[in-house]
């Protein structure tokens, strides 16, 4: 049996993943803000997967002062996590975060401070025990600050630097740590932003990251043609760059 846990599982991303991941031989533990929501849908992927109901446990990724207790509830309940998956994450309009720094800050403190708090406790148990799988769902958006959304921007940047040390300090235990980075998908996150062709669905990219976890990726773009547009992007003279209304 391998256990798998989900934090922010009411994430359209991680919906699509863990009905893909669903399986007899598989207990998913689903985890994030919205419990009513999250028995939903594990009832509805205990049915279809055949396999044991996942779990269902409150996580607040702000709530940085609850975390050790969640996650030794997260032990006492499952034993051993396996795999981890980090799908939590606030995007607000750019604008208004510099006009308000609180949405700025909930951004700064969910995707980055937060993530850092509660994968530091996991990975402390997953070095312990000499084995699992990190994946953190980052954006191709913290590759490089853009005027459009660098507050946002800046917290994913952080979020891959951390997941970049954090997979070299676990190599010699056997831990294995990816960051993954998307580019737009049609979620709740992007409702109200005009959609265009380089729009991809959550399943497609759920698909992505179960793919490139089980190949033990380092880093990867989903969809693959993000990281040749990044790749451009980032080499982009700054003199140039600044001129840019990217
Ligand atoms: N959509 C895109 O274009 C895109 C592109 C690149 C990267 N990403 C990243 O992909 C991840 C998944 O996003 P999504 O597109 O699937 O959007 P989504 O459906 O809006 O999911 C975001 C999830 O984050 C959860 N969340 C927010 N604050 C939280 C907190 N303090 N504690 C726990 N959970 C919290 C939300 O929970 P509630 O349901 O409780 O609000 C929601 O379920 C995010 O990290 C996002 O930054 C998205």
């Amino acid at each position: 049996m391998k256990n798998i846990l989900i934090l922010g599982a009411n994430s359209a991303m991680a919906r699509a993943l863990a009905r893909q991941a669903a399986s007899p031989n598989t207990q998913l533990v689903l985890a994030g803000r919205h419990v009513k929501e999250m028995e939903k849908t594990a009832a509805d992927l205990g049915v279809r997967s055949n396999g044991p109901k996942p779990g269902v446990l409150a996580f607040d990724a702000q709530a940085m002062e609850t975390h050790e207790k969640f996650w030794q509830q997260v032990l006492a309940k499952f034993q051993v996590i396996d795999e981890v998956y980090v799908f939590f994450g606030q995007m607000h309009p750019q604008v208004e975060s510099q006009r308000d720094f609180r949405l700025a800050e909930e951004m700064l403190v969910t995707n980055y401070v937060g993530a850092v708090s509660i994968l530091e406790k996991i990975a402390a148990t997953m070095e312990a025990r000499k084995a699992g799988l990190i994946v953190g769902v980052s954006s191709v958006a913290g590759d490089r600050g853009r005027r459009s959304n660098y507050l946002y921007g800046s917290s994913k940047a952080g979020l891959n630097s951390f997941l970049s040390g954090l997979r070299n300090r676990l190599v010699p235990a056997g831990v294995h740590v990816m960051t993954v980075k998307p580019g737009f998908v049609d979620t709740p996150m992007t409702a109200d932003l005009k959609k265009g062709i380089l729009y991809a669905k959550p399943e497609a990219v759920a698909r992505g990251i179960l793919k490139a976890a089980a190949r033990r990726k380092d880093e990867v773009y989903l969809p693959f043609f993000w990281r040749w547009i990044m790749l451009i992007i980032i080499h982009i003279p700054e003199g140039v760059f600044k001129k840019l209304k990217l």
